[in-house]
Formats: structure tokens, C-alpha cells, sequence
């Protein structure tokens, strides 16, 4: 649980390369639907554009479709879930599978700081990598190190969207920390988006470590 542009795709990827995780971000697979130009990825852009959250039962979908595609041990969710509906949705389907979440990492920063950040940001539009102007610049200019595609700005990352998303994590996903927080044999990790990259990983990892995960 983050707020936007606070750091957990760039943490999710260094965990999933560090302990070997996959990595299943909603805003990579709802931002795939939306680059295929079908109908239900215009409905969604409409939603992402205008930063608000894409209705319960279309990620709802999505993401169990994602998750049985997945299944394998060793999974890192990332942006999912969101809501408190999405969550028990989430439950449901984990019991049914006899599987439960292990850990949950609750990561915050300054919403000064995260406007800093975004408005920094390009990404890959083709393997979603993320880099940033001034922190974590591409080996070239523009061109993502991984696939080689051209970096772009967010449509979602323009300065009045990113404050209308922080303000929907304010209202729809800061209850689901309390929905998490405090049930028996979930752990939920809290980090200080604020440091480096690196020192935000250091913080992480050893949280981890201390709960027997990862070394
Ligand atoms: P999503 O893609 O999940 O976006 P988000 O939550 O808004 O988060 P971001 O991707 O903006 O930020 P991040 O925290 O991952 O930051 P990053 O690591 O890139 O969702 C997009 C949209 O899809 C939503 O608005 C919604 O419409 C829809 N959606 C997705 N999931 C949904 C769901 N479950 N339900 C409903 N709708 C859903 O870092 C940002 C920048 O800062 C980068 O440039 C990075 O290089 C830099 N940076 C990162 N960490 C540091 C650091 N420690 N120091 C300095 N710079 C840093």
C-alpha cells in the first residue's frame, strides 16, 4: 500500500530481482489493456486518465485472471489491492486457492516529494521499466537499457492528476491498511518511501529479514 509515485514499482522491482518473486503490477496489466485500444481499455484509460480508480469488478476481473495465470509460489503484488472490496475479493479468491497473503508493505512519502518525483518519471510503454530525469537516468538518452523503446510521460503523471490520485488514495485505499493491519499471521511492514532508492531498499530488506524473509 502506497500512494502514487511514492516508489513501490521501483522497490517492486529490485525485491522481485533480489528474491526471485514475480512481479504482477495492476497498473502495468490495466495500462497493457488500455495501450491494445480494445473497448474495455478505452473504458479504463478514461478512469487512469482522469486519476481515478478503475470500478471494483473490472480489476476485480482482471487481476483474478492475472492471479490464476500466476499461481505459482513467490508472488509480489503491486497497485492490487486498492479498495476494501478488492481486498475481501483478493481473500476469496486466495482461500479458494488454500493460499494466504504473507506480508504487506505499507510504504509513505510527502506528497511534495511525490509530485518531485512523478513529474520526473518516463517509462517504458513496452516493458513498463521506470526511470527518472535527475535519480535513475537511462544508460542512453530517452531509450529504455531493457527493450530499447522510446520513454514517455505518463498521460496519468501531468501535475493536476497526480494530486486527484493522491487524493483517491487518500479516500479509497488508505482503509484497506486498516483492514489489513492487525490480523492474525499477516505481517504488515511499514517503510519510509523518503531515502534513496537504495536506502529505501536497505530499510525493506532488513524488515524483511527480522520476519524470516529473504536474506
Ligand atoms: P499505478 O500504475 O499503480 O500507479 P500509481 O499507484 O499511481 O503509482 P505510480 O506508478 O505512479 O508510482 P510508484 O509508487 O510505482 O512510483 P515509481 O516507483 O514509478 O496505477 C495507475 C492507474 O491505474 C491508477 O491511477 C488507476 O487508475 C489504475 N489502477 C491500477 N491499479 C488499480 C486497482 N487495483 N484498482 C483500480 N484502479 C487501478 O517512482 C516514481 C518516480 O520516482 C520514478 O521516476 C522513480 O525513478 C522515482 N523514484 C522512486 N523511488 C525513488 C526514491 N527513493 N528516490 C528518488 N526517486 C525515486
Amino acid at each position: 500500500m502506497c500512494p502514487p509515485g511514492a516508489g513501490k514499482g521501483t522497490q517492486a522491482k529490485q525485491l522481485t530481482d533480489r528474491f526471485h518473486l514475480r512481479h504482477l503490477s495492476s497498473g502495468d496489466i490495466l495500462r497493457a489493456e488500455k495501450a491494445a485500444g480494445t473497448d474495455l481499455g478505452k473504458t479504463l484509460g478514461q478512469y487512469m486518465d482522469a486519476g481515478k480508480l478503475v470500478p471494483d469488478d473490472v480489476v476485480v476481473k482482471v487481476m483474478a485472471s492475472a492471479l490464476s495465470a500466476n499461481n505459482a509460489a513467490g508472488l509480489l503484488l503491486d497497485g492490487f489491492p486498492r479498495t476494501v472490496e478488492q481486498a475481501k475479493a483478493l481473500d476469496d479468491q486466495l482461500a479458494a486457492a488454500g493460499k494466504a497473503l504473507d506480508v504487506v508493505v505499507v510504504m509513505d512519502a510527502d506528497p511534495a516529494l511525490i509530485v518531485r518525483r512523478i513529474s520526473g518519471r518516463r517509462s517504458c510503454p513496452k516493458c513498463g521499466r521506470v526511470y527518472h530525469t535527475e535519480t535513475l537516468k537511462p544508460r542512453k538518452d530517452g531509450v529504455c537499457d531493457d527493450c530499447g523503446t522510446t520513454l514517455v510521460l505518463r498521460e496519468d503523471d501531468r501535475e493536476e492528476v497526480v494530486r486527484q490520485r493522491l487524493e483517491t488514495y487518500r479516500r479509497q485505499t488508505e482503509p484497506v491498511i486498516a483492514y489489513y493491519r492487525g490480523r492474525a499471521g499477516l505481517k504488515v511492514i511499514d517503510v519510509d518511501g523518503a531515502g534513496t532508492p537504495k536506502a529505501v531498499l536497505k530499510s525493506l530488506a532488513a524488515k524483511l529479514a527480522e520476519l524470516g524473509l529473504g536474506s
